[in-house]
């Protein structure tokens, strides 16, 4: 499988970045996907995530040149141990929608970022592509998604209490390529949804045919393409 070989994602964060890249907060790191590709000097960064078993790979997968200036820790969005005013950007690289309490983890952001300071948000978009969208049904998901939509009315709300105002805005198209059918029906579970084995073993079969038929619409040369969106919302710390 190959996600975003053009690295539209990864070009976008960087835009989103750039301007500010100097003492960096990212929240909800994971393993380290989007960590190793934007991260460049100069600058220091901070990744926190609560799963210490992706926090050792991630750190494994910085390149030997960037080590110096990235380090990884344990921690939770909702209550970090960083003193007030501590970063030039906070940076949620598809966490804000993962995380329990989304509102405490913004007034969080608030807390540790520097007056003037930059929160990047990064997450599938709140309306997926169309594909993905019938892939959702299919699988007996909602189609929009509803913890992107947490996300994005807590963002709302922290922009009309006046801790943040927007600056920039982004939807992003990437594509997914899979080799085979195969490889197609083993990625659904973990990217459009049902979420879990438990749930796609419990899918009739005429459900997981109707998936497969759709599949063979997303023929793109010799593979199956599933195109998506992701969002990027920039927003800078008011006083
Ligand atoms: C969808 S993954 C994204 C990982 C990585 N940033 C990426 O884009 O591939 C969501 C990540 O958020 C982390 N997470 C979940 N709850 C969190 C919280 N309360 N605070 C910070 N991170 C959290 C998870 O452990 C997981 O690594």
């Amino acid at each position: 499988m190959q996600e975003d070989p053009a690295e539209e994602e990864i070009k976008a964060v960087k835009r989103h970045l750039a301007f500010a890249a100097k003492d960096v907060l990212e929240i909800g790191c994971g393993d380290g996907r989007v960590t190793r590709k934007y991260w460049s000097e100069p600058g220091q960064l901070i990744a926190i995530d609560p799963d210490k078993e992706a926090l050792a790979s991630a750190s494994k997968s910085v390149p030997e040149n960037l080590a110096k200036t990235v380090r990884f820790k344990v921690g939770r969005a909702e209550k970090m141990d960083f003193t007030k005013d501590s970063f030039d950007v906070v940076f949620f690289s598809w966490s804000l929608c993962c995380v329990q309490d989304t509102h405490r983890s913004l007034r969080e952001a608030w807390r540790v970022l520097r007056p003037k300071g930059v929160l990047v948000n990064l997450m599938p978009d709140v309306e997926p592509s169309i594909e993905v969208g019938v892939l959702r049904s299919l699988g007996g998901k909602d189609v929009t998604r509803p913890f992107s939509t947490d996300a994005y009315k807590a963002l709302i709300r922290c922009m009309k209490d006046g801790m943040f105002v927007p600056i920039k805005e982004e939807r992003i198209f990437i594509n997914f390529y899979l080799d085979s059918m195969e490889e197609f029906v083993n990625w659904l579970p973990s990217y459009t949804g049902p979420f879990n084995e438990a749930e796609f073993a419990s899918m009739t079969k005429k459900s997981i045919e109707a998936m497969r038929k759709f599949a063979q619409t997303l023929r793109w040369d010799h593979r199956l393409r599933v195109g998506d969106v992701v969002s990027l919302i920039s927003a800078q710390k008011l006083s």
